[in-house]
């Protein structure tokens, strides 16, 4: 077995560093190879996703993906930039099924800035379609204007577009984490969409329900307009089970979602090819700002192992004692910046990424 480390860039080599210390400590009989991606890849090879690093990633039974970007990268041509390794990732390995849970943990109620009662217990899934839509649909550019409103004027354009296959194979992965998450039968499922104003999701909408109909009916489905969801999403999250959408309104739809459970630095997201084979990866950036101070909480980087466990690796057990360490290191008080709350949590202690990261491998050695 090989994991890829992709560490990347700003925190992102601060958080894998943590991530690589568990990872030891579990003693899995897996391999692991390093290589660089993003802006430190440009920097030193000339492209963000070079083709050692590609080849690796699709060399390996799983990659550990940390973050990418920085400012000083910002104005480099569009193919240059970082954010097109993790792009050209998906791409070439057909991570379509993004994963990302969002889970408010009891011992952080107070770091989220909706009401605790809002928000305790919460624990949803968001299923992102990864590899179609606006992000990769053709053609997209620069050109001159022939109509519109402004004939003849520069203008620029994306394709938002969705194949039946496509919808139809994620709409599977939706349905069946929901069953899986309900036990093995039934649970919920609402399809978020802009089908009273898109064609392209007026079409998911159909299929989805299509699917729905011929395959999963112990499950509810509902759907909804992404606009209203962005709302529900913060008046009552937990009425939401399986938020299931596409590429674009996943991308948005996860980051609100993030903040309901107090710190984007806690999510960790796994995106799966056909086979399982899977990416996996803290929900949040490079954060440049904090970059190389160890502050970064490194946790949503090391439940992203956990879910590599899960999906990938088959060791479900690992990933529940990994699981089960994270918690104890909360309840014993551990906080990194980002879900510390100065004086309104008692018997809480602020720590850096090293200390948090050392404090889940202690834990890890006591089982
Ligand atoms: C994400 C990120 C990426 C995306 C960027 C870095 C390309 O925001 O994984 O959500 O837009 O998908
Ligand atoms: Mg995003």
């Amino acid at each position: 077995m090989k994991i890829a480390i992709l560490p990347g860039d700003g925190i992102g080599t601060e958080i894998v560093a943590e991530a690589v210390k568990v990872l030891q400590v579990l003693e899995l009989k897996a391999e692991t190879e390093t290589a660089l991606v993003g802006g430190a890849a440009y920097k030193a090879h000339g492209h963000p996703l070079p083709d050692s690093t590609l080849a690796l990633a699709k060399a390996a039974d799983a990659i550990l993906f940390g973050a990418v970007g920085d400012w000083q990268y910002d104005k480099l041509e569009r193919a240059l930039r970082p954010e097109q390794a993790i792009l050209g990732l998906r791409k070439h390995l057909g991570l379509f099924a993004n994963f990302r849970p969002a889970l408010c943990y009891p011992q952080l109620t107070h770091a989220s800035s909706l009401k605790p009662e809002l928000v305790a217990g919460l624990d949803i899934l968001i299923i992102r379609e990864l590899t179609g839509d606006i992000y990769f649909g053709q053609p997209r550019g620069r050109r001159t204007a022939v109509d519109g409103h402004f004939p003849g004027a520069e203008e620029a354009f994306d394709t938002m577009r969705y194949s039946r296959p496509e919808i139809e194979r994620i709409a599977h992965v939706a349905f069946q984490a929901a069953r899986k998450r309900a036990g093995g039968k039934g649970g919920k499922v609402t399809s978020v969409d802009k089908a009273n104003v898109l064609e392209t999701f007026q079409f998911w909408k159909d299929v989805v329900t299509e699917v729905h109909a011929a395959h999963y009916a112990d499950v509810e489905l509902q759907h909804m307009y992404v606009d209203n969801a962005a709302m529900q999403l913060v008046k009552a999250p937990k009425a939401f089970d399986v938020v299931f959408t596409g590429n674009m309104f996943g991308d948005i739809l996860s980051d609100e979602a993030a903040m309901l459970t107090g710190s984007i630095g806690m999510l960790p997201s796994a995106s799966l090819d056909v086979n399982n084979k899977g990416l996996y990866e803290p929900s949040h950036g490079s954060a440049p700002d904090i970059a190389g101070q160890g502050v970064a909480n490194p946790l949503a980087t090391i439940l992203s192992l956990a879910m590599m466990l899960r999906f990938t690796l088959g060791q479900p057990e690992a990933a529940a004692r990994l699981e089960a360490a994270v918690d104890r290191v909360l309840t014993a008080g551990l906080r990194t910046g980002d879900i510390w709350n100065e004086g309104r949590q008692p018997n809480t202690r602020r720590v850096g990424t090293a200390e948090m990261g050392d404090a889940v491998v202690a834990e890890l050695k006591k089982d």
